[in-house]
């Protein structure tokens, strides 16, 4: 076997810190000297056998990254992998550390039969890797999301982001308003662009009506998520849109939109200038708050356009009373109000981009999406930034030339991976204002799930690489051969995985 006779490059996404080949391989059959190996999870009963040494030691792990000058959620992650012919030595100091050394192991072991004897020496570069889910337009469900998950945790990646409602569908029960679901989690029209004629918005159904397309997560289907995820060290971050993206809100409780008839010209908003918007949000965010345990909640904040507020008697009477000079600031009130009562409840906000016009709130985070631009002037403003762009990390636009109702952008996986947030132009001093980056995949263009997992993979895994990788560690030539490897091993494992190949 050729393996035996030259020892052959590693399999690795993300690629390691440091790796250092030894001598002799260990046949990845054999590897089972490590109980549940093939879906590691926090509280995996970790075997101190003479062939499976796990030492959990701050002072220890310290000592072999010494000089390295990392941070403490960084050391929290890090790892050194011993593996032997005779066994495996894992130290780290914290079980999260563990578990990603055993994500190493099992991505090592799946993609090749025999698996060289090395030394790992591994860390995180951002802390924040991320995956949003667009719910909304189409509905996933959970056991789809539960697999993306896997395979998250098998890319070291840590963030869900959970998006969870939208014109097109609300998918999250919250007790205090039923209408949102029985209203407005199901339509006629599966496919979101047979729904939207128009660009107008279509109608929806009545929970029960039959055949209508849709559905929503119970409070029961969010803790299995939420367990499923935490026990893989994966934080679930929800959104609830405000003050755009609200024509489902809209549809169930009219009386959330401004004065005027019709509620006026553009029916996604919500009014900021009634009392009773702001009560609908609070009560909504603390069913939210409820539910997820993550100290972010992401409060949207994209693509209002406000004409509404211009004539609407109860924004107009707001922004007299409250000293606002334009809808921008207006908005601005709408989100530096809504972050006074996250913090009240221990959170902290996260919103799109637009949450910078009109003045930024206080202790935004901002997840910069127009491009990178956004970004750094919410980092040179002092703010912590997500690196979410279209042009690269929107997983709805297309692979191929022209299949599988192309949207705007060609994005192909070597766009995707040739990312580095900190290339432009940010300062050491504020580089840990970057928390990181994440994949978006809206899905108005997704018919299934087959379709939706094509759309992510390969691509998640370039994201997940410049998530976690040290910049000198990044190859194109070298990560499109490992790329290839582990599509091949993910569609063997049931998901669909587009070739790189043909890009
Ligand atoms: C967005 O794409 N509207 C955040
Ligand atoms: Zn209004």
């Amino acid at each position: 076997m050729s393996t035996q006779a030259q020892p052959q490059p590693t399999h690795l996404i993300p690629a390691p810190a440091a790796y250092k080949v030894g001598k002799g391989f260990v046949k990845s059959s054999a590897l089972p000297w490590i109980p549940d190996l093939w879906s590691p999870t926090r509280s995996l009963s970790l075997d101190t056998s003479r062939n499976c040494k796990i030492v959990k030691s701050k002072r220890v792990l310290h000592r072999r990254l010494e000089g390295r000058n990392l941070a403490d959620w960084q050391l929290k992650s890090a790892y050194w992998l011993e593996l032997g012919k005779k066994g495996v030595k894992i130290e780290a100091a914290d079980e999260e550390g563990v578990f990603y050394a055993l994500q190493t192991l099992k991505m090592m072991a799946s993609v090749d039969s025999a698996v060289n004897c090395c030394t790992i020496l591994d860390w995180p570069r951002f802390r924040y890797r991320g995956v949003m889910l667009d719910e909304s337009r189409h509905f996933q469900g959970k056991d789809f999301v539960k697999k993306q998950l896997e395979m998250m945790a098998l890319l070291k990646m840590n963030r869900f982001h959970f998006h969870l409602v939208d014109n097109p569908g609300w998918r999250v029960q919250i007790d205090a308003y039923p209408r949102l679901t029985k209203l407005t989690a199901w339509r006629p029209e599966a496919f979101f662009w047979d729904w939207e004629k128009n660009r107008t918005g279509g109608l929806f159904a009545e929970e029960g009506t039959p055949e209508a397309y849709g559905g929503y997560y119970t409070k029961q289907d969010i803790a299995d998520i939420l367990s499923f995820a935490d026990e893989r060290y994966i934080e679930v971050i929800p959104e609830i849109e405000m003050p755009g993206h609200n024509y489902e809100t809209r549809a169930a409780y009219p009386e959330l939109a401004c004065s005027l008839p019709n509620g006026g010209k553009d029916p996604w908003e919500l009014c900021p200038g009634k009392e009773s918007t702001f009560e609908f949000l609070e009560k909504v965010l603390l069913e939210i708050f409820d539910m997820f345990p993550s100290k972010y909640i992401h409060i949207g904040g994209d693509e209002a356009r406000k004409n509404n507020w211009k004539q609407c008697p109860d924004c107009q009477a707001r922004m007299v009373a409250e000293g606002l000079k334009s809808v921008e600031e207006l908005q601005s009130y709408m989100i530096r109000r809504m972050e006074r009562f996250a913090h009240e409840h221990g959170k902290r906000i996260i919103g799109w981009d637009e949450i910078l016009q009109g003045g930024l709130a206080p202790d935004a985070t901002v997840m910069s999406w127009h491009g990178i631009e956004a970004g750094l002037k919410a980092v040179g403003e002092g703010h912590d930034v997500i690196f979410t762009p279209t042009h690269y990390y929107y997983l709805d636009y297309h692979q191929d030339s022209a299949q599988f109702r192309p949207v705007g952008r060609y994005l192909p996986l070597e766009k995707v991976y040739s990312l580095d947030p900190l290339a432009k132009g940010i300062s050491m001093a504020d580089a840990h204002h970057v928390l990181g980056v994440q994949g978006c995949l809206w899905t108005e263009h997704v018919q299934d799930a087959w379709h939706a997992e094509m759309m992510l993979y390969p691509r998640v895994f370039a994201i997940a690489e410049t998530g976690w990788s040290q910049p000198e560690k990044k190859d194109w030539p070298d990560f499109e051969r490992r790329a290839s490897a582990l599509s091949a091993v993910a569609r063997k494992w049931g998901y669909t995985v587009y070739p790189p190949s043909l890009q």
